[in-house]
């Protein structure tokens, strides 16, 4: 198995893949756009495992793979026997045998490794308690899209430091950007549990104002994550002030993007003016988890493709 390329985390590829990535999602993008049909994934089926809820991930994965020609099938906890006691290793046996590749959104990464390790077949966190490599994918091909290359760019993180943070923390030293991050206290960045390498990608600020000071793209997500929501009302009190508002983002630079995982608590993390405002991408960036996620299928299930010349010239 060990030969098998699996997305668990966003360190898993190195920058010429996602570089390689951005320009499939690109190219992927604007066939989709011009209604012309790409499916070269016929008869290879995706398996999508949810043991937490999804509008856009199960609708981003179940729609792109059936416009690349596959079919997706979706599990829940509830309904298989994972929720029984199956155990982690059989189930990935199992269904490893019956499927081309296998999506998984769960709690403990710890699951999505021990699937992963008895998978005959690649698997994708579709998101973890430590995180969610797929919607970092899409945010920066969005960026990419609406400001160019992300080299050198500043990225603020203001709020919890959790899966989708993490992710971002993992990419920034993966694609060489800057992440500053303002958590409340006690919930800062862990360096450990983000998986990160020691490289100098981040910075923390204790004052979230500071952390956006001339960012290039302000992000933040819910207070509180699934599975965490026992502690929502302290955490209401704890976050209350770490809201993107319309202030924070006139500190930041002029052309500066918002953007935000959703759904969305309009009023906590972010208030409605900015996140409906003219500096916000959130419905490009929901759109693009499809077109980067496709991108991510071709390339674990085909390898390295690169047919755009000649598929634009003489159709599928
Ligand atoms: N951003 C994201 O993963 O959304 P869902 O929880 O709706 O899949
Ligand atoms: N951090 C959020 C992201 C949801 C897409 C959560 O884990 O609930």
């Amino acid at each position: 198995m060990a030969c098998v390329k699996h997305f668990l985390q966003f360190r898993d590829f190195t920058r010429p893949e996602f570089d390689h990535l951005f320009e499939r999602a690109r190219w992927i993008k604007s066939e989709f756009k011009a209604y012309r049909r790409y499916s070269p994934l016929g008869d290879r089926t995706l398996v999508m495992i949810f043991e937490k809820a999804s509008t856009r991930t199960r609708l981003s994965f179940e729609a792109g793979m059936q416009q690349l020609g596959g079919s997706a099938i979706y599990l829940n906890s509830r309904d298989s026997q994972l929720q029984r006691g199956e155990s982690v290793e059989d189930a990935a046996r199992v269904i490893s045998r019956m499927s081309d590749v296998v999506m998984i959104r769960t709690f403990e990464q710890a699951m999505i490794q021990r699937f992963a390790a008895h998978s005959r077949v690649p698997v994708i966190n579709g998101l973890s308690n430590e995180y969610h490599p797929c919607q970092i994918l899409a945010d920066i091909f969005t960026f990419i899209e609406h400001r160019g290359p992300i080299q050198g760019r500043t990225v603020a993180w203001i709020g919890d430091s959790n899966n989708v943070c993490n992710t971002w923390l993992q990419a920034a030293e993966v694609l060489d950007f800057q992440v500053n991050v303002s958590t409340p206290p006690g919930y800062e960045v862990a360096v450990d549990r983000a998986g990160l390498q020691g490289t100098n990608n981040h910075r923390q600020f204790a004052d979230p104002m500071d952390a956006a000071r001339g960012a290039d793209l302000v992000t933040t997500d819910v207070w509180t994550s699934m599975g965490f929501e026992a502690e929502n009302e302290e955490r209401r009190r704890d976050f209350a002030d770490w809201q993107v508002d319309a202030e924070m983002m006139r500190v930041a630079h002029p052309d500066a993007l918002f953007m935000h995982c959703l759904p969305v608590h309009r009023g906590e993390e972010v208030t409605a003016e900015v996140i409906d405002g003219p500096q916000s991408v959130v419905w490009d960036e929901a759109e693009n988890r499809m077109h980067t996620q496709k991108a991510l299928l071709e390339y674990l299930l085909l390898g390295r493709v690169d047919n755009s010349a000649e598929l634009s010239r003489n159709g599928p």
